[in-house]
């Protein structure tokens, strides 16, 4: 017994060593970078300390260090803190060698890129991303997109992009993942820990969450417009990913381009020190978006020297291209607008950031020839990006079960994205190869082998006029147009599509029709695609829409009259082969919809997690003075959550383990899940609570959890979800995170639309 005794207090004994000694570790390390950036800043002039907060734009620097270029001469003489979207190892080494042996003080830069959704092997866009609803493979997607980036000279992403949005008119929807706060904050930290879980590897990048804040809530789905909304709205609905991805260390956060409140996010105290700063404890630093700095003379807040400072009074750190700071902090420190304390803090969170980066021990730690030869656009990394991609797609509506194909029937591939590789990667794939993506026809050529029994036509180009496509592929041509008379196209299409069993359709959006500065009033596929494929409807053959999107699109007219619609974003480099397996059943569609459908543009914004209203519309559409429209009924066309798969789950018995929840114990909720259709799959199964009576209006469902499991044909399993009180609170007006007393629905199903309910009371 004594012996026992002794035992445990060497144990306890050994156990607070270790903690102690990790603590001190820590501190210790802490003590030394405080020692390391503080001796530094003494050593650099005013000058130097203002050249690390500005981030310029690159030309070609190979030949621009022959020439001293611009930004040569400024990195030579202290003036730049970073430089971005250069690419090729080659070029961004003799930058950093410029920085390292031509600069007085040998500070190492930060190189920056937008890695969105992969580095050259390219992954679908973050929206078909997050469809997958897999933590896992988008954490790994964000891994391997800083590996192929770090060998490449790369170390910071302006990446994740986590803005919540409910308008798909806006573009930028591509890069999120959707309208969810809950499903957007997983998947903040995911990418986040992606990308730089462990900072002192070589093959992790800092990452820059953005864009902060509210981005997505511009008026009216235009880019860059205004934003303006409640304080209680913002803590529940679109701060929260910006704050799970900083709770997961991100080194790094933009400003965003809109105002809040009236005031420029990029000068807008309260949003960047306040918040940012005070009450979220970030300990980064913040950067400004592309002339954000700028930019806040169009929004009328001042001339350029006003910007500044109200740039830097906010809080922003580092200029990005705007040079505001670079130009005016002199000036605006001898005329007391700003301290030289400001300039020394914004100074020491790029140098901290460069620290943590292990730039001062190696600046070259990035810059390694050979990894760049061998691990970037690898056989094994193009093999996970089409896995990623086929979990990505969502099957939208399957009559007759047309899908999957056999490889028996002959196929018809029709439209102006079949035989289209460069459009594949989507939106923001800045380093991606393009040229070596895989289009529909080439992937299913290659899937089928021998046995294809395909044939093809274009049947229309992606819009009507040259003219008009220019606006969607503003980076070049994408598409070689087909100069032929439509009515010639028209011909040849429905003739070739007449020898075959099933029509595939490939068609919807340009990469570019999406993304930024790419907002639509329209949301339907192009004009002259619908009329195409209203040719193709007359022949009576089975239609599958392989449909290509940035966004929800209005689908009112393919819903109605086609057989398939598979929504496949963009999928990313290897999209081709994706596509034919996941057609040909090797893959069972399991994508689920971030984001609702719309029925017509009218109804937008429309989310699932919508307010009851004192009017709603119980019972069939229309009843006037509800709430609902005179025109189109309230429900969307595909709910969030939405997506079917090849063979049906079946969800019964949804029980809790009591019927009340106190503020310290757990519930469990447990639900039985059966595969009774004839395919293996995935389902992701999802958990909603509604607040049936509270203080501030509640949603009628918000997210609370999801699980992605596989079913074997015939195999049902019953799953569990733990309920505990902190997953029911909200922000109320005075901003206190509270839950209240009071009765609950408790929902799990397989869309936010098809759940089984049950009810509990929370107890204080
Ligand atoms: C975008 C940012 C991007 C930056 C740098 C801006 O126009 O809004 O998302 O990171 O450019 O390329």
């Amino acid at each position: 017994m004594i012996k026992m005794f002794r035992l445990i207090i060497l144990y306890a004994f050994l156990f607070l060593n270790i903690i102690c000694y990790s603590q001190f570790k820590t501190s210790d390390n802490q003590n030394t970078k405080d020692k390391f950036i503080n001796d530094l800043l003494l050593k650099m002039t005013l000058e130097e300390k203002i050249g690390q907060l500005n981030l310029p734009v690159t030309g070609d620097v190979v030949s621009g260090i022959k020439q001293n270029s611009g930004v040569v001469k400024k990195i030579m003489s202290g003036q730049v803190g970073g430089i971005f979207n250069l690419k090729g190892i080659q070029q961004i080494r003799a930058l950093q060698e410029v920085a390292i042996e031509k600069s007085r003080l040998k500070i190492p830069l930060l190189v920056g890129m937008d890695v969105i959704h992969g580095y050259e092997t390219g992954f679908p866009i973050p929206l078909g991303l997050s469809a997958t609803w897999d933590l896992e493979l988008i954490k790994s997607t964000a891994e391997m997109a800083a590996a192929e980036a770090s060998a490449d000279g790369i170390n910071w992403t302006f990446s994740p992009m986590v803005d919540i949005s409910r308008d798909p008119r806006w573009g930028r929807v591509a890069e999120g993942s959707g309208e969810d706060p809950y499903l957007g904050s997983e998947i903040a930290k995911a990418m986040v820990l992606g990308y730089q879980g462990d900072l002192s590897q070589p093959n992790q990048i800092l990452s820059c969450v953005k864009h902060f804040a509210l981005y997505g809530a511009s008026e009216a789905g235009r880019d860059y417009n205004t934003v303006d909304m409640s304080k209680q709205r913002m803590y529940n609905e679109y701060l929260p990913p910006y704050k799970a991805a900083i709770d997961a260390g991100a080194g790094s956060i933009m400003a965003a381009f809109n105002d809040i409140d009236a005031v420029p996010a990029t000068g807008n105290k309260w949003l960047l020190t306040d918040l940012l700063r005070n009450q979220w404890n970030f300990k980064g630093f913040v950067v400004s978006d592309y002339t954000g700095i700028p930019e806040m003379v169009n929004h009328g807040v001042g001339d350029l020297e006003l910007s500044g400072a109200l740039a830097l009074n906010a809080g922003v750190d580092m200029d990005m291209v705007g040079e505001v700071f670079l130009n005016y902090c002199q000036k605006l420190l001898a005329d007391k607008k700003i301290t030289e304390d400001q300039i020394n803090i914004a100074c020491k969170r790029i140098l901290s950031a460069k620290y943590d980066l292990g730039l001062f021990q190696n600046p070259y730690k990035y810059c390694d020839t050979n990894r760049a030869k061998k691990e970037i656009f690898t056989k094994e990394h193009r093999n996970f990006s089409k896995q990623v991609a086929k979990q990505s797609f969502v099957l939208l509506k399957n009559k007759n079960k047309v899908l999957p194909l056999k490889k028996s029937q002959t196929v018809a591939i029709i439209g102006p994205l079949a035989n289209n590789a460069v459009n594949m990667p989507g939106t923001w794939s800045v380093a991606v190869k393009h040229d070596k993506s895989i289009s529909v026809a080439q992937g299913m050529a290659e899937y089928l082998g021998n046995n294809a029994n395909i044939v093809y036509a274009h049947g229309c180009n992606l819009v009507e006029t040259a003219e008009e496509e220019k606006r969607y592929t503003p980076f070049g041509k994408t598409f070689t147009r087909d100069e032929r008379d439509q009515h010639d196209m028209w011909e040849e299409a429905t003739q070739i599509a007449s020898t075959a069993d099933v029509i595939i359709f490939a068609g919807g959006e340009s990469a570019e029709m999406s993304g930024e500065a790419s907002s639509r009033s329209q949301l339907s596929i192009p004009k002259i695609q619908l009329e195409t494929l209203k040719k193709l409807k007359t022949l009576g053959k089975p239609i599958v829409l392989v449909l290509f999107t940035g966004r929800p699109l209005v689908l009112d007219w393919e819903y109605e009259n086609l057989d398939a619609i598979i929504n496949v974003w963009f999928p990313g480099t290897e999209a081709g082969l994706a596509i034919a397996e996941v057609l040909y059943g090797d893959y069972n569609p399991s994508g689920k919809l971030t984001m609702t459908f719309p029925k017509n543009e009218g109804q937008i914004p429309i989310y699932y997690a919508h307010k009851n209203t004192g009017r709603p519309l119980s019972g069939p559409w229309f009843q006037k003075f509800q709430s609902n429209y005179l025109d189109v009924d309230n429900n969307p066309l595909f709910p969030f959550g939405f997506g079917l798969s090849y063979t049906n789950f079946e969800y019964s018995n949804l029980k809790l383990s009591a019927p009340t929840l106190s503020l310290k114990d757990t519930l469990i909720a447990t639900v039985t899940i059966e595969n009774n259709g004839h395919h293996d799959g995935y389902e992701i199964v999802q958990l909603y609570t509604h607040d049936i009576t509270r203080s501030l209006t509640p949603p009628i469902k918000e997210l609370k959890g999801f699980l992605k499991i596989f079913l074997k044909k015939g195999q049902s399993k019953t799953i569990e979800f733990k309920i505990v009180e902190p997953m029911l609170r909200f922000y109320d007006n005075d901003l206190n995170y509270i839950s209240e007393s009071g009765d609950f629905e408790l929902m799990i199903g397989t869309n936010s639309n098809k759940v089984l309910k049950t009810n509990f009371k929370l107890q204080h």
